[in-house]
């Protein structure tokens, strides 16, 4: 792997078709614009339509010919889920890229999703897993198709608690709630990518995570808001290890991408390690099945 791999080592994405969610600030609208700027069709999957189409035109401020477009998309919302899925397959007859990218990260107080699950658990990984979940067929008609699923250094403090995934039983905390979603980004990839692998079909799946990024994640954080200036990169350099897993021909199903630098804060890509619990297939095998009661979405419905 180059040492210091950029958007410009990244191949051609032309006549690739790419969904981006959360694309409308911070990591995912760097890596929208840089994928549309390699010459993708990108549809950027967010829940807000006008800061979507705010999103959109400051990309074609700088590529007027982008052929980017806003889906709406609320994953704290199994029916939206659906409905932004019909509507693509409605329109597309491809998917090379899903990039489950959005997230929210420790608001203050419990807060559930439309479904009921508490908001991070319900957010960042049941929305994605029922949105790969509904795309799936897409993704595995088409060739060399890849999944990234954007997780986080927290998932080192992340436990999978199936008595209470949803933090109903005990008492709320943000942190331990946003590192258990963490956790599940990466168990998802592990069993997306098993079975695919079980298969010999279907598309390639690849973690990627950001180091430290000033971003609007930090808005419920004044703590880490506080500690941006001095930690922090630039949204544009803490979506390189998405776009590396996204594109490079170098990355590998099953892989993890994240910054090299100290801690895996800051830094250029590259192929990072995980906890035990985020390579426990059992656990993988078990968050899938509930993920699949929880949603009500099979992947081979
Ligand atoms: N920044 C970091 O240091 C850091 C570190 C580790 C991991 N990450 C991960 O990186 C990813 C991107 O985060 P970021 O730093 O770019 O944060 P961000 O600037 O806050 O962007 C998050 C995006 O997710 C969207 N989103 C939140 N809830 C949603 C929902 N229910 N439906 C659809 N979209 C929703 C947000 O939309 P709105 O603008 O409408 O809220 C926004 O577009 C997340 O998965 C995060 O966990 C970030």
């Amino acid at each position: 792997m180059k040492k210091k791999w950029t958007t410009a080592d990244m191949p051609n994405q032309s006549g690739r078709t790419a969904i981006v969610t959360g694309a409308n600030t911070g990591i995912g609208f760097e890596t929208a614009k840089a994928l549309a700027a390699a010459g993708a069709e990108v549809i950027l999957a967010c829940r807000n339509e006008a800061k979507g189409n705010d999103a959109v035109n400051r990309i074609r401020q700088e590529i007027p010919s982008a052929p980017v477009s806003v889906g709406i998309l609320d994953l704290s919302n199994l029916a939206s889920v659906q409905a932004f899925a019909q509507e693509f397959r409605a329109n597309h007859e491809r998917l090379d890229l899903l990039i489950n990218n959005a997230g929210v990260m420790t608001p203050p107080e419990w807060m559930a999703t439309a479904d009921g699950f508490e908001l991070q658990f319900g957010t960042n990984h049941l929305g994605h897993f029922a949105l790969t979940a509904h795309l799936w067929d897409l993704l595995t008609a088409t060739p060399r198709s890849r999944v990234v699923n954007v997780s986080s250094v927290a998932h080192k403090f992340g436990r999978m608690n199936f008595e209470d995934l949803n933090w109903k039983d005990r008492r709320y905390r943000g942190g331990p709630s946003y590192g258990q979603s963490k956790l599940a980004n990466l168990l998802f990839s592990l069993e997306l990518n098993q079975r695919v692998s079980a298969k010999g079909q279907g598309p390639v799946v690849i973690s990627a995570h950001p180091g430290w990024t000033a971003t609007d994640l930090q808005r419920y954080s004044s703590a880490a808001r506080s500690m941006n200036p001095f930690l922090a990169m630039q949204p544009w350099q803490g979506a390189l290890p998405t776009l590396y897993a996204a594109t490079s021909p170098e990355a590998e199903a099953g892989d993890y991408y994240g910054p090299h630098g100290c801690f895996e804060l800051r830094g250029y890509p590259k192929k990072v390690g995980r906890t035990q619990a985020a390579k426990d297939t059992k656990t993988a095998q078990r968050l899938w099945k509930v993920s699949e009661e929880l949603t009500g979405v099979a992947f081979d419905a």
